[in-house]
């Protein structure tokens, strides 16, 4: 099998930094006067992780592309890492988003939208009752509080290498003895990740058992799949298991289908019948509008009652002055009704499994030791030769240097990929010509690499 030379690869890597410099005059020029008030010169520190010298800065973005301030167009693979899955500005979307501008963007008070919204999900998820935060982060939040508060127990269960946002509980990893730790990176954990979460590694059932049987896990916190460390899939049985498990040691189990909705309309949850006590989501259910939300059973929403008192019930901890408010539950409504429809899935999968293939080809022709994944509408590839069973070993094939290059040799070549890993995501207004211009562009990447 070949194997990446790095004296090459460095040399290639400074090529395509020139190349990016040379066609990025103003995006360098904004770039410059914003570090003299934006920390790194972004307004969220995570811009900086683009590949290149600093990020492009967006003109404007339509459908499955994105001009940026040089009159540079590009196909977006990366779709605000989710946010965007419904492809820039879906026409639904912008429609009821402009109609609710005019009529109150937010008031603290209910509209009908939310009722259909929660409708919608219920009708996908099999969860009855819903609640609507500003982000999957938030609702992942309020589902742990609410899971200790039902169970009284402390603890929360993750799989390693998961990420569930920017949730305390969550920035947790196992070290080599199997113990506990902060996860590389984690800035200013609030207490020791070691008080208040369990971690195993992902479809291993034996792990879960032993650890569940230690009756403090409130609530298990999963990915149906695991989508932030590159995919990996659950082995068939992993879920009847992991249900089975929760069940009998009356834990709680939260499904947060944030990425997974890209394996369908109810996400993972709502193609393999899957019956969890709680589902989270966010991103894209509003078309990029600021949304997240939580379902609960009928027992929990019954239990719900129970927590709290009126007099009490606006400073618990679980709530937001804009949570619920009127302009994303319109843009929740339209876009789970007329934007990420059956339809819009039949569209994306296929493209996915053209994007899969393509990939795949390019792997098989240069011999090089690396997989592809995909779920649904959402594929990957790691530099491994099988799929990886868990986080750590998916984690174990990262390779930071070699993804910067990639991703930077598709930006010169017009397609943007997710800065976190190698993944792509379909909307429903890709194309196929869309994903040629990446395998075109992988092809070229890739061979530049493998043949000296
Ligand atoms: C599975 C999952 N859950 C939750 C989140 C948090 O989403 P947000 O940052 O929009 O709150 C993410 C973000 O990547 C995610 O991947």
């Amino acid at each position: 099998m070949t194997d990446v030379d790095r004296t090459r690869l460095q040399t290639l890597a400074a090529a395509e930094t020139a190349r990016f410099l040379d066609a990025h005059p103003r995006s360098r020029a904004l770039h410059n006067r914003a570090l003299r008030s934006l920390p790194g010169g972004v307004p969220m520190h995570w811009m900086t992780k683009w590949p290149g010298p600093f990020p492009v800065f967006v003109e404007s973005a339509r459908g499955a592309r994105f001009r940026d301030v040089d009159g540079l167009e590009y196909v977006d693979l990366c779709l605000g890492d989710t946010g965007a899955m419904t492809g820039h500005g879906p026409q639904p979307t912008l429609e009821a988003v402009r109609r609710q501008l005019e009529r109150g963007i937010t008031h603290m008070l209910p509209t009908e939208d939310a009722a259909e919204a929660a409708e919608l999900l219920a009708e996908r998820f099999g969860l009855p009752s819903w609640q609507f935060t500003l982000s999957a982060t938030d609702a992942n939040r309020f589902a742990i509080r609410l899971a200790r508060a039902m169970t009284r127990r402390p603890r929360i269960l993750v799989f390693d290498y998961c990420y569930h946002g920017t949730v305390d509980e969550t920035f947790a990893t196992l070290r080599d003895d199997g113990t506990v730790a902060p996860r590389r990176g984690n800035i200013g954990p609030a207490v020791d990740p070691a008080v208040t979460t369990r971690v195993v590694e992902f479809n291993d059932v034996d792990a879960l058992e032993r650890e569940l049987a230690a009756g403090d896990v409130a609530a298990v916190l999963a990915e149906p799949a695991l989508t932030n460390v590159g995919i990996v899939l659950p082995d068939p049985g992993f879920h009847d298991a992991l249900r089975d498990l929760t069940r009998r040691t009356g834990t709680l189990l939260i499904l947060d289908e944030t990425h997974t909705l890209c394996a369908g309309p109810g996400g993972y949850t709502g193609e393999h019948g899957l019956r969890p006590d709680m589902v989270v989501v966010g991103k894209a259910i509003g078309g990029g509008i600021p949304s997240g939300a939580y379902g609960l059973s009928a027992e929990l929403a019954g239990r719900l009652e129970t927590l709290t008192t009126l007099e009490d019930i606006d400073v618990g901890g679980i709530g937001g002055t804009l949570a619920g408010n009127a302009l994303s539950l319109a843009a929740i409504r339209a876009t789970l009704r007329d934007v990420l429809t059956p339809g819009a899935y039949a569209t994306m999968r296929p493209l996915a499994e053209r994007w899969t293939a393509g990939v795949e080809r390019v792997i098989e022709a240069h011999d090089l030791p690396w997989h592809v994944t995909r779920l649904g509408t959402r594929a990957e590839y790691h530099f491994l030769t099988a799929p990886p069973r868990n986080g750590r070993e998916a984690a174990a094939a990262t390779d930071f240097e070699l993804e910067r290059y990639l991703h930077l040799a598709m930006l010169n070549r017009g397609v943007l990929l997710t800065p976190f890993h190698n993944m792509a995501l379909m909307s429903p207004a890709t194309t196929a010509t869309d994903v040629d211009c990446h395998t075109a562009a992988f092809e070229e990447a890739v061979a530049a690499l493998v043949n000296a």
